[in-house]
C-alpha cells in the first residue's frame, strides 16, 4: 500500500483529498529496483505517471554530445508535461540505489486531470514552471554558443597581429648584432652623415606589381655585386621596396671609396629594414589594442547598463568584432545619418540584435555578399536598417522568424540544428527593453531588417527586468 502521506508531499498531489488520493493510490502500480537499473528512457513515449516513492536517481540527457545529469531524492514525480503533451521523455533516469517507485497509468492522471480543479491547476504550475525552465535553459545555451563563437573569432583575429608582433621582435633582436657591426664598419671608413641623409631620401612611395619589384631588384643586385658589395641578395630587395634605382646610387658610388660605399650602402639598407619590421610591430599592436577596445565599447565594459549610446560607434563596434565572419566575402557599405543623436539605451544589449540581424544575414549568403547598413531618423525614432542581398526568406516563413526556436538551419552546425532564438531575443530587446519595433521585409533579391528605437528612450521599459540569456 502507498503511504498517503508520502503521496501529499509531492507537488502535484498536495492540494488533493484524502479520498482523492486513496483513488490514486488504488491505480497506481508499485514496485522496486536495484541500484543501476534504468527504468526510463530518452525518447521513449510516456504511457504513466513516474513517482520516487523512496531513494535516489540521476537523470541524464545527452545534450550535443555532453551528458547533463541531474540528481533527484524521493519523493518525486516524473513525466507530467510528457503525459499531458504526450511528448517522448527528455531524459533517461537511473536508480542511484535501491528505489521504491509507482506507476499512475496515463488514462487515470486524465480522469483526475478533467475531475479536480486543484489536480488541473498545480499540474498548469508544474507545466509552466517545466516551460520557464526550458526556456531559461535555451537562452543560456544560446549565449554561451554566442559567447564561445565570439572568443574563438577574436582569438583567432589577435593571433595574426599578435604572432606578426612577437616574430617581428624576434628578428629586431637578431638585427641589432648586425647592425652594431654596420655601425662600426661606418666609423672604420669615416662615412659622413651627409651621405647618409642623402642615401635615406633616396626612393619613392607608391605599388609596384610583384613583377616590377622583382626585376628592380634583380637589377639592383646585379648592380651591387659589379661594384664588389657584399650580400647583394640582402640589400637589393630592401632598397627595391622603396623604389631606389641604380641610377639613384651611381652618383654615390662615383664619389665615395668603394670601402666607405659599402658601408653607407649597407647601413641604410640595414636601417631601412628595421624601420618597416618597426612599422609591422608597431602596426600589429595598434591593431591588438583596436580589437581590444572595440571588445570593451561592444560589451560596454567598465559602464553602466544603461547609458546615452552613440549608434554609430555601437555599429562599428559590433562589426569589427565580427570582422573575423566578415572578412572573407562580405562587403558591408555603411550609410549614416551622422545627425542623429545619442539615445538612452542598454548598449550590451543592442549590440546583440546587430550581432543577431548580420550574423543571419552572413549565414544566409553563405558567407559570400553584401550588406548594407542604413541610419536615419524618422520624427522621434532612430531607424536602423540591415540589408543583405541573400537568397532571402520565403514568405511562408517570413512570419515565423521571431518566434523562439524557429529556425531554417538544420545541418548548419556540427552540434546539430541551430537554436532558432536570435531574433526571437532581437525583438525582446528592441520591443520590450527599448520600446522600439523590429520588422522585416523580404524577397528573392535579399532581406531588410528594420529596427526603430524612441530616442527620447523607451515606454516599453519595464523597470528592473533583466533578460538573462541575450546579454554577452
Ligand atoms: N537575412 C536573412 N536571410 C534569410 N533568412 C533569414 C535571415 N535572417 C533570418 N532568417 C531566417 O530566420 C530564421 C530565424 O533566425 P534566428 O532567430 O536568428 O535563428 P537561427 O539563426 O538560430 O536559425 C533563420 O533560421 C532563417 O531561416
Ligand atoms: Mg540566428
Amino acid at each position: 500500500m502507498i503511504e498517503l502521506d508520502r503521496l501529499a508531499r509531492l507537488r502535484i498531489f498536495a492540494d488533493l483529498s484524502r479520498d482523492r488520493l486513496e483513488w490514486l493510490s488504488e491505480r497506481m502500480t508499485e514496485f522496486t529496483v536495484a541500484a543501476g537499473a534504468v527504468f526510463l528512457r530518452e525518447g521513449e513515449m510516456a504511457a504513466c505517471l513516474t513517482i520516487l516513492l523512496d531513494g535516489e536517481v540521476h537523470a541524464t540527457r545527452e545534450a550535443g554530445g555532453a551528458l547533463d545529469v541531474e540528481r533527484y531524492v524521493a519523493p518525486e514525480a516524473f513525466g507530467t508535461p510528457c503525459v499531458m503533451a504526450s511528448i517522448p521523455y527528455p531524459v533517461t533516469l537511473t536508480a542511484s540505489c535501491e528505489c521504491r517507485l509507482a506507476l499512475l497509468p496515463d488514462a487515470a492522471f486524465r480522469e483526475l486531470f478533467i475531475s479536480c480543479g486543484s489536480f488541473s491547476q498545480a499540474v498548469a504550475r508544474v507545466m509552466s514552471d517545466w516551460l520557464t525552465a526550458l526556456e531559461t535553459a535555451a537562452l543560456n545555451r544560446s549565449r554561451l554558443a554566442g559567447l564561445g563563437k565570439l572568443a574563438a573569432g577574436l582569438a583567432h583575429e589577435l593571433n595574426n597581429p599578435a604572432s606578426a608582433l612577437t616574430s617581428g621582435l624576434d628578428y629586431l633582436r637578431r638585427e641589432l648584432d648586425a647592425l652594431e657591426g654596420a655601425a662600426l664598419a661606418l666609423g672604420r671608413h669615416a662615412v659622413s652623415k651627409e651621405t647618409l641623409d642623402g642615401l635615406g631620401a633616396l626612393g619613392r612611395t607608391g605599388v609596384q606589381s610583384p613583377f616590377q619589384q622583382s626585376d628592380c631588384e634583380a637589377r639592383l643586385a646585379d648592380w651591387l655585386a659589379a661594384r664588389r658589395v657584399a650580400t647583394p641578395w640582402r640589400i637589393a630587395p630592401v632598397l627595391a621596396a622603396h623604389h631606389v634605382t641604380p641610377d639613384d646610387l651611381a652618383p654615390f658610388a662615383s664619389t665615395l671609396s668603394p670601402g666607405q660605399f659599402e658601408a653607407a650602402i649597407a647601413w641604410s639598407a640595414r636601417v631601412r629594414d628595421l624601420r618597416a619590421v618597426v612599422d609591422d610591430a608597431a602596426h600589429g599592436a595598434q591593431r591588438i589594442f583596436d580589437i581590444v577596445a572595440a571588445m570593451k565599447s561592444y560589451s560596454f565594459m567598465d559602464q553602466g547598463p544603461q547609458q546615452d549610446i552613440d549608434l554609430h560607434d555601437a555599429i562599428d563596434n559590433t562589426l569589427m568584432v565580427m570582422t573575423h565572419e566578415t572578412r572573407r566575402g562580405i562587403v558591408v557599405t555603411r550609410d549614416y545619418d551622422r545627425s542623429l543623436p545619442r539615445l538612452p539605451a542598454h548598449g550590451s544589449e543592442l549590440n546583440q540584435v546587430w550581432t543577431s540581424i548580420v550574423e543571419n544575414a552572413i549565414e544566409a549568403m553563405n558567407g559570400q555578399g553584401r550588406i548594407d547598413i542604413r541610419t536615419r531618423r524618422d520624427g522621434g525614432d532612430a531607424i536602423v536598417e540591415i540589408a543583405d542581398d541573400g537568397p532571402g526568406i520565403p514568405p511562408d516563413a517570413l512570419d515565423h522568424v521571431f518566434e523562439p526556436f524557429y529556425t531554417s538551419k538544420y545541418a548548419l552546425h556540427a552540434q546539430g540544428p541551430s537554436l532558432g532564438l536570435g531574433l526571437h531575443i532581437a525583438y525582446r530587446i528592441v520591443v520590450n527593453r527599448h520600446g522600439g519595433t523590429i520588422g522585416v521585409r523580404s524577397d528573392a533579391r535579399g532581406t531588410v531588417f528594420r529596427v526603430a528605437l524612441p530616442l527620447a528612450g523607451g515606454q516599453g521599459e519595464q523597470a528592473g527586468e533583466r533578460l538573462t540569456g541575450p546579454v554577452l
